[in-house]
């Protein structure tokens, strides 16, 4: 498959730097989802014909569906245990490497697979660089049942925070709510800019039907387009691989798992 659009180029080109840096023959991978997880899908699907030997463990329904297709290799995560390196996409990355995930509604298989990882590198462009979190509705992938009484713990959280009359759509309506490959609804919470993520993410994973925090603290800060030199990201933190700037503006950010692993394991070579 070719891209048509430059940003599909861009996407594509993201994923074959990643996987030309990261990859290695013999690794078990974390495929994410979403359109740039595709694009790289595609690439490896190439590469597994060229002979590369990978076991991939997808992160969504669909991402299995795309990988079986092209001819990559698949195993259940439970009968791989630990996985080597995951690549995904992301919806929003701050200046300290925080994450919004969710956009395309796989992130509590996505946070499974992550944190299963010794490392993850996120594939990203600059319009998802944010000065501050929240450009999009936050995603936050809740349990069916009693989720009116989930919601309401929600914006009683929202107002602890200093919000007030957050709108919170259930994904795909309410006659036909999106389904995720869990079986779960998603709230998409449109807060605005997130001042405090990672206090909110501690307090959105106490409520009992909220079953994923979809703000991800990983270890990795982003590059100014312009400053490309390992050194600026060495000033913050030594697990960064950055790549530098690719076709159409993408960059890549190497970052840990969300697993809270030891940070020697990430140590940029
Ligand atoms: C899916 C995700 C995706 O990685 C995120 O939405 C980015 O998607 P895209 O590459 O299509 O912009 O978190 O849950």
């Amino acid at each position: 498959m070719e891209p048509d659009s430059s940003q599909d180029k861009a996407k594509r080109a993201a994923g074959v730097q990643a996987i030309a840096t990261y990859l290695k023959n013999g690794m078990k991978i974390g495929l994410g989802s979403g359109t740039t997880s595709r694009w790289f899908i595609h690439t490896l699907g190439d590469r597994v014909k060229q002979g590369l030997e990978v076991i991939g463990a997808p992160t969504s329904n669909s991402t299995r569906d795309l990988a079986r297709q092209l001819g990559v290799p698949l195993a259940d995560l439970n009968d791989v245990g630990e996985l080597d390196l995951t690549i995904d996409g992301a919806d929003e990355i701050d200046a300290n490497g925080r994450m919004i995930k969710g956009g395309a509604a796989n992130l509590l298989w996505e946070k499974i697979i992550a944190c299963a990882s010794m490392k993850m590198v996120a594939l990203v462009d600059e319009s998802k660089v944010v000065s501050k979190l929240g450009k999009f509705p936050l995603p936050i992938e809740v349990i069916p049942f009693g989720w009116r009484t989930t919601e309401g713990h929600l914006k009683k959280l929202f107002s602890d925070f200093g919000w007030t009359d957050i709108p919170i759509k259930v994904r795909g309506g309410l006659q036909t709510p999106l389904i995720t490959d869990s079986g779960h609804y998603l709230l998409d919470c449109e807060l605005g800019e997130i001042g405090d993520p990672d206090g909110l993410a501690l307090k959105l994973n106490q409520i009992p039907g909220v079953v994923h925090r979809p703000t991800e603290r990983y270890d990795a800060v982003w590059c100014p387009p312009l400053r490309l030199a390992g050194s600026y990201a060495r000033l913050r933190n030594p697990v960064l691989e950055h790549l530098g700037r690719l076709e159409g503006s993408w960059i890549i950010i190497g970052t840990s798992g969300g697993g809270g692993r030891d940070s020697e394991f990430f140590q940029a070579s």
